[in-house]
């Protein structure tokens, strides 16, 4: 041996390992094929996999864990002790018992940057790339570009090539693209299984998703269909809505509330809703119920408007905010009104029931509630997915028969169905991302806690959304009004800022429903929000960089005239309705 290399006896070394000049390895292990530069010490216990490449230079300290083909430019420093100290308590130099050495890993093929310094406590993907120079404090996903101090994800790699992250200015409304880049290596596991097993269509995936997310909601039954808007029909039917009859709902909602309704056979009526929240208004509801409706002489509640029997009421708990389920319940009750939630937009939110006393999950107040799992909501499939939550298992059996033809036994059909299954493959990532809903709802509300505070100081030239006491909500969607919206979606749209408008045409205006004969003016509160909501971006990983940089420019077109008339000026098209809700 050298007599510049130190190697203590205790260092397991691989096969073909190569070795520079002026190295310190003790206590270590050194996989086959590995090559050393000058200058490295790489301490007791670490490990370093076969193929790897460590450059000069580079301290590789006690705790790191480097698996195979792992590249590591020069002087890289790793550390292991996140409150290191010279002096113990009794005022003595620290000793080896002092230490509680933290762990640091570097997945397979990753390839860190000259001069990198590695925080302890951090895991760095598989395939991962960190720019030289970058300080890492947090885990680095799978597959992505990292740098800066501290380093922030540039793109991801994929097979199909290096996935821009947005532009450095640009600010999506919606990310999609990190949450599946964080989690690929768990969604790609499901597919395999699936290929595996060529278990498509029901089975164990399905079965265990739906046990899992009936028990997020807080109900019995979890029913996986093929939407949201299925899963509303279903419910409809299932709970015993007849064709002919009305059902009761808010113009202010996604179509597929109505078009369910249309579907399982009966009418919408709608009521208006509340100013503040946005959902369904109860005293509307009870209005409507007392003065629009009459009980003929068998008992049945009729609407005057359409001659038709009312039998159900469906609450949409819009934007991840609970609708005021007290008092639509109470009406519901009196009037003999089944209730059916639209929660496609609240996947764990809570309503806080001054009734029972307890904060409940939307989805588990009605009879039936209706889940979309379409991608861009809380909780999103990778393609169509939808569930019907109940506490009632008659109504879980008939959902199963509806969404399967009608059959409960192979080819024994009871009833005519649909072809309506969530299929397993969606069933499987919807599971793993179900574990991460707590974690992104909690991240959504300090994002939208943030933006309330930034929002302050336009001294109310933005409506912020507001939230009462007795709801906590999930921000599907963070709901601003003003009014020229136009000027500052445009405004924005030219800084590269995202937003939405959920949703700018009342579904009682929509040319769809001409037949229903509303008219401008019947429902005002859903008409004047329509003409001025505007969605902020609005994500998990949303940062409060990004979050400061779109108030900024929020200020600066709301102080600015000249802003306000370049923006209209230039007449900047409005996005084309792209869905992202
Ligand atoms: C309020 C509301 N209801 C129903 C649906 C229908 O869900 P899906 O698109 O999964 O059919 C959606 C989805 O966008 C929605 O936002």
């Amino acid at each position: 041996m050298d007599e510049f290399v130190c190697i203590s006896p205790d260092v397991k070394l691989g096969r073909d390992v190569k070795l520079s000049k002026f190295i310190n390895l003790y206590g270590c292990e050194i996989g086959d094929e590995t090559k050393i530069g000058a200058f490295v010490e790489v301490q007791k216990k670490a490990t370093i996999g076969k193929r790897c490449k460590i450059s000069s230079h580079t301290f590789i300290c006690e705790g790191v864990t480097i698996e195979d083909n792992v590249f590591i430019g020069h002087g890289v420093i790793f550390i292991n002790d996140s409150y290191p100290r010279a002096t113990a308590a009794n005022g003595n130099l620290q000793t080896e018992a002092d230490w509680k050495v933290e762990r640091t890993e570097v997945k397979k093929g990753a390839s860190i940057g000259s001069g990198a310094t590695i925080l302890s406590n951090i895991s760095i993907g598989e395939n991962a790339i960190v720019g030289a120079g970058s300080v890492v404090t947090k885990d680095v996903a799978p597959n992505s570009i990292v740098a800066g101090n501290p380093a922030k994800v540039l793109r991801y790699r994929t097979e199909f090539g290096d996935l821009e992250m947005s532009q450095q200015a640009a600010i999506p409304f919606l990310d999609l693209v990190t949450p599946h880049a964080e989690l690929a290596q768990e969604l790609t596991a499901v597919f395999q299984m699936a290929l595996r097993t060529a278990g498509f269509i029901g089975g164990t995936m399905v079965e265990e998703f739906e046990k899992a997310f009936a028990n997020s909601c807080g109900a019995k039954y979890a029913v996986g269909v093929s939407s949201g808007t299925d899963a509303l029909r279903f419910a409809l039917m299932a709970c015993g809505v007849q064709a002919g009859d009305v059902v009761v709902t808010v113009p202010n909602t996604f179509i597929a509330t109505t078009e369910a309704i249309s579907q399982a056979g009966a009418l919408p009526e709608f009521v208006d809703i509340d100013e503040r929240t946005y959902n369904m208004d109860p005293a509307r509801l009870g209005e409507y119920l007392e003065n629009q409706c009459e009980v003929n002489s068998s008992g049945r509640l009729i609407s005057r408007r359409s001659g038709r029997r009312v039998t159900a009421v469906i609450p949409v708990h819009l934007y991840g905010q609970s609708a005021d389920m007290d008092p639509i319940l109470d009406l519901a009750e009196r009037y003999g009104l089944i209730v059916i939630e639209d929660a496609c937009q609240a996947h764990g939110a809570e309503y806080f029931s001054r009734k029972r006393k307890r904060w409940m999950k939307t989805g588990s107040m009605g009879r039936a509630a209706a889940f979309s799992f379409y991608p861009g909501k809380n909780l999103g499939a990778c393609g169509e997915a939808g569930a019907v939550i109940t506490n009632e298992g008659g109504i879980a059996k008939t959902v199963k028969m509806l969404r399967d033809h009608g059959q409960a036994t192979k080819y024994y059909h009871d009833l005519e169905g649909y072809n309506g299954r969530l299929d397993a493959i969606q069933a499987g990532l919807l599971h793993v991302k179900l574990d991460y809903l707590v974690k992104w709802n909690a991240q959504r509300r300090d994002r939208a806690a943030e933006y309330n505070r930034l929002l302050k100081s336009l001294d109310g030239a933005l409506v912020p959304p507001s939230e009462p006491s007795w709801s906590r909500a999930v921000y599907h969607l963070y709901v601003v009004r003003t009014t020229d919206r136009e000027g500052l979606m445009n405004h924005l749209k030219k800084a590269g800022i995202g937003t939405g408008i959920h949703y700018p045409i009342p579904l009682h205006l929509q040319k769809a429903y001409t037949s229903l004969q509303y008219r401008l003016g019947d429902f005002p509160v859903t008409e004047k929000a329509a003409a001025e909501i505007v969605s902020l971006p609005m994500f998990p990983q949303l940062t409060s960089q990004q979050q400061a940089r779109v108030v900024e420019e929020i200020l600066q077109f709301v102080s600015s005239p000249a802003a306000r008339q370049q923006s209209t000026d230039e007449s900047v098209t409005l996005p084309t309705a792209e869905r992202t809700a």
